[in-house]
């Protein structure tokens, strides 16, 4: 058998933490509504920080936890559509940062469902090329690719980095399923462009590089696909949903999290939430709530972890906790 282990987290949030009556002050918004409609509180915003810093932090943060060496990881995956660079990889910079000096690096853009992504060819990097240990990281300072005007979006997002260590096992297995999936024609509900120079020749529009979002209809695609989503992965897992003790979705919405509750017909306690400190973190948001849910995590606890976001993308994986 080859088995897949959860040996190490990682997490790493700037320093900054801006609240909702800071962002009042910018766009007509209140405290009140972000809170009721969204759940969030405040968020944390680089003003130093970069998304390759934030994500070295949480890496260093995942080897420690897991006592590996970083000579001894094959494989760093960055999940990000907020690097610093497009080249080098934000996995190449993290991977020389913490002296990765064997692995293989590349970034992924899957969005918020970007660690779930990452996570599904990490390990199937790992089944058939024989990669033993695999170094996964959510990275976002989207707080930089924001319309700072758009009260639709910049009172959503927020910064941070998580990261998560597999590993090779011939003993057990964490990882009972896993799926991702695309809907492209929703591609365009949540869009960010690349920043670029045109060159001399080009007559087309140029898109200011910032997040712009159909919140409405990225709502109802959300709060339908998801349940949808984690019963598939469940039947696959051969388990039922009550069997599930923790379900940690992507931090998006208060609001979503509760629907989808609500629809598995499963008590909303059993869903993790710290969308009120961090706001949504895209990428970094499912192994930052792993890591803030851990030490509440029993061993062999059935967890449930689901991205879903711009692409349109879904991913939902069934771990065993030990
Ligand atoms: O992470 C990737 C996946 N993303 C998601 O899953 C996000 C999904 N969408 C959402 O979470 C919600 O749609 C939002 C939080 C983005 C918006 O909440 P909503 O309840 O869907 O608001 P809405 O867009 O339907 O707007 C309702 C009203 C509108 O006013 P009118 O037209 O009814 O007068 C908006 O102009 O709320 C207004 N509004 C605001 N008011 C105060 C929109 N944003 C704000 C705001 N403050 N920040």
């Amino acid at each position: 058998m080859i088995g897949i282990k959860v040996i190490g987290l990682g997490k790493s949030i700037p320093t900054r933490c801006v609240t909702n009556n800071e962002i009042a002050s910018l766009v007509d918004t209140s405290d009140e509504w972000i809170k009721t409609r969204t759940g969030i509180e405040k968020r944390h915003i680089a003003v130093t920080e970069t998304t390759h810093e934030l994500a070295t932090r949480s890496a260093l943060e995942a080897l420690k936890d897991s006592n590996l060496e970083a000579e001894a990881l094959d494989l760093v995956i960055v999940a990000t559509v907020s690097a610093d660079t497009a080249m080098p990889s934000t996995a190449s910079l993290v991977a020389k940062a913490i002296g990765a000096n064997h692995a293989t690096c590349f970034d992924l853009s899957a969005a918020c469902s970007g660690f779930i992504f990452a996570s599904e060819v990490a390990m199937s990097l790992m089944k058939q090329s024989g990669y033993q240990n695999a170094l996964v990281i959510g990275a976002e300072v989207l707080s930089s690719r924001l319309d700072w005007t758009d009260r639709g979006t910049c009172v959503i997002f927020g910064d941070g980095a998580g990261a998560v260590i597999y590993q090779i096992s011939h003993e057990e297995n964490q990882v009972l399923s896993i799926e991702i999936g695309t809907d492209p024609q929703g591609a365009e509900l949540i869009c960010l462009p690349i920043q670029t120079e045109k060159n001399t020749f080009f007559k087309g529009e140029i898109k200011r590089p910032v997040i712009s979002m159909n919140g409405r209809q990225v709502y109802a695609f959300s709060t339908s696909k998801v349940p949808t989503s984690i019963m598939q992965v469940i039947s696959r897992g051969q388990i039922k949903v009550e069997d599930i003790d923790w379900f940690i979705l992507h931090q998006a919405n208060s609001r979503i999290i509760d629907s989808v509750a609500q629809r598995l017909d499963v008590p909303k306690e059993r869903f993790f939430k710290n969308i009120s400190e961090y706001g949504n973190t895209s990428a970094a948001s499912i192994p930052m709530a792993l890591y803030d849910v851990k030490n509440q995590l029993k061993s062999g606890d059935k967890v449930i972890l689901c991205g879903f976001g711009a692409g349109l993308t879904w991913g939902t994986m069934l771990l065993e906790w030990h």
